[in-house]
């Protein structure tokens, strides 16, 4: 994935005009779990709007595996920060929802393969509102992922979560991340979850946000990540980048 010279300049009603994005150059190769973390209204969400293919942006290109960007495609999945699971249709329903091209039974063999991967076996015949909000998320995690797409991109997907199952959570999604070799683009306001996910950390400044850090990260996966110098070391220097760069 490329972005190059990538801006994006919102006109509202009348005069309104909002700079959310400025000149941003980035390139996020196969494999990497890349976290893009900033501040609140620093144009990350439109940043993966962009890379979604649903919104075009003002200015620069988007190149995703070698091909100009020119809308949304079964090549990129996507989770948001609510699970936007349909409440009408079975767990495993919308899992199915995003392989309509596949006959039935394949459809269905597809669909239990990624709950089994997200922990959903048993619940697949439930509905979405039967589900806590981490299995909910989990679900929308594995409906992105049933067509194979070569990039999952994620906005704030456990926000809404409370810490432990978030801390979980993030615990599950490196490791989907692992058997999968997805490459992950994944956005967050949280510079914790940025230190501790990332293989690879983009920080974006204020509005209109442009890239202020892009820091490599080996963390060493140990039983405690969190208490590993390293962690606490990479954090530092991300929160600082992010503190001066919001002011
Ligand atoms: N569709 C839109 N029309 C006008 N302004 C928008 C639109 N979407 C986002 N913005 C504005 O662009 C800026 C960046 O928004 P966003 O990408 O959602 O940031 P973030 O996800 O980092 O909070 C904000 O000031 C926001 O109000
Ligand atoms: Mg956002």
């Amino acid at each position: 994935m490329r972005l190059a010279g990538v801006g994006q300049t919102y006109r509202g009603r009348g005069r309104r005009v909002v700079d959310a994005l400025a000149d941003v150059d980035l390139s996020v190769a196969a494999g990497e779990f890349a976290v893009i973390v900033g501040p609140s209204g620093s144009g990350k969400s439109t940043l993966l709007r962009i890379v979604a293919g649903f919104i075009t942006p003002s200015r620069g290109t988007v190149v995703v595996n070698g091909a100009p960007v020119r809308g949304p495609g079964p090549d990129r999945g996507v989770v948001f920060q609510q699970p936007r699971l349909f409440p009408w249709l079975s767990v495993r329903r919308n899992v199915e929802f995003g392989l309509r091209g596949l006959d039935r039974a394949a459809r269905r063999a597809r669909a239990s393969e990624q709950l089994e991967l997200v922990g959903l076996a048993d619940t697949a015949d439930l509905r979405p509102y039967e589900l806590s909000g981490g299995m909910q998320q989990r679900a929308a995690i594995a409906r992105a992922l049933a067509p194979g797409p070569r990039i999952l991109l994620l906005d704030e997907p456990f926000a809404a979560l409370d810490a432990l199952t978030r801390e979980r959570m993030q615990e599950e999604l490196r490791a989907l991340w692992q058997v999968t070799g997805t490459t992950v683009i994944f956005i967050t306001h949280s510079v914790d979850e940025a230190a501790y996910l990332g293989t690879r950390i983009v920080a974006l400044s204020a509005r209109p946000g442009r890239v202020v850090l892009d820091l490599a990260s080996d963390l060493p996966r140990s039983a405690e990540p969190r208490h590993e110098p390293e962690f606490v070391s990479t954090r530092d220097k991300v929160l600082e980048l992010v503190r001066s760069a919001a002011r």
